[in-house]
């Protein structure tokens, strides 16, 4: 079955759209504002966090780029409007940083200030390692003028400990995840043991600096790890919230949730869903079985 798992990963790419989208819906809230609303409300009145996201990356014109910064505006108003517990996760791309980084980071600053103006935060995503060093630049920039702004950093990064090390101050303020894109072995770990190892070092390191952390993974063996640093360094709860994507894991997501612990789940909504829905298929370990399971279920 894993080979053939394998296999069927390789296609994903070649695969019809519509394909794609039927297998991927269950990652993604709807191409609509109102659906990722009404999801968050679901989540909320689980007694679980979410963070929303305007699907797009990317973008190619300043005029898009806009487009983008005002859909993430609207978020915000909707979010504060329905009164739910919910912050807004933004990509850099989407935002214009390979248009003109200067232009990325006045856009970012207007969400940042409506955000201000409703207390609320923004989390920037990491994307691929070619823009590693112009997010983290971009974040600490912000970082000096706004408090409610964290960004994202990757555990299969080589250099992701030292990045942590330099952005330690007290007001930093990170998500943990182990990293999504095609890396190189010069600057990435491969092996799944190493990238384990890792993150720990790297949650260790957060702890130990007394930054807030959202820990953003599905797997046992971290959540577990976690646990037990959480218990060693007796991190209290308002430093740290667990984080999982929408449509995954919902078993081990309620189980964290009853177990006291903060958890936010990752909404993405939009019209731009296909580079996203792929990334999310191609981590599915049973993608051939859920593939095979609809099939008959459809017949
Ligand atoms: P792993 O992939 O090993 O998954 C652990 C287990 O979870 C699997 O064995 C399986 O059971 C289940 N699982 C995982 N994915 C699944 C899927 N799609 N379908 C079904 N089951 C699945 N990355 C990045 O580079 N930049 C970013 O900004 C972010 N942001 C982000 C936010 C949040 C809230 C989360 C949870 C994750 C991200 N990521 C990310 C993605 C992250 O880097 C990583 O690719 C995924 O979380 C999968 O890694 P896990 O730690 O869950 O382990």
């Amino acid at each position: 079955m894993k080979l053939i798992n394998n296999v069927i990963v390789s296609f994903v790419q070649i695969l019809p759209k519509s394909i794609v989208h039927f297998f991927a819906k269950k990652y993604i809230a709807g191409e609509t504002l109102n659906d990722a609303i009404k999801v968050s409300k679901e989540l909320n009145s689980m007694g679980i966090f979410t963070t929303i996201d305007v699907l797009g990356e990317d973008v190619n014109t300043k005029k898009e780029s806009e487009e983008a910064k005002n859909n993430c505006l609207a978020v915000l108003d909707a979010i504060n409007k329905n009164k739910l517990k919910a912050n807004l996760s933004l990509k850099p791309t989407q935002l214009g940083i390979l248009i003109d980084r200067y232009f990325c980071m006045q856009q970012v600053g207007e969400i940042l200030d409506k955000a201000s103006d409703f207390d609320n935060f923004v989390r920037i995503d990491m994307e691929d390692s070619s823009l590693t060093d112009d997010t983290l630049e971009l974040y600490n920039k912000l970082k000096n003028k706004y408090s409610n702004v964290g960004v994202v950093v990757q555990a299969y990064l080589k250099r992701t400990y030292s990045d942590v090390i330099k952005q330690s101050s007290p007001s930093a303020n990170f998500r943990l995840c182990k990293g999504i894109y095609v890396e190189p072995e010069e600057i990435a770990f491969k092996d799944g043991n190493k990238i384990r190892d890792n993150y720990l070092k790297v949650l260790e390191l957060i702890f130990q600096n007394g930054n807030y952390v959202g820990i953003a993974t599905h797997d046992e063996f971290l959540i577990k790890g976690a646990y037990e640093l959480i218990k060693k360094y007796n991190v209290s709860k308002d430093r740290f919230e667990f984080q999982m994507l929408y449509g995954v894991r919902e078993e081990l997501r309620d189980k964290i949730n009853a177990q006291g612990y903060k958890i936010r789940i990752y909404v993405p909504f939009g019209e731009h869903w296909y580079n996203y829905s792929v990334r999310r298929l191609q981590e599915n370990p049973q993608l051939a079985w859920y593939i095979t399971k609809s099939i008959f279920s459809l017949s």
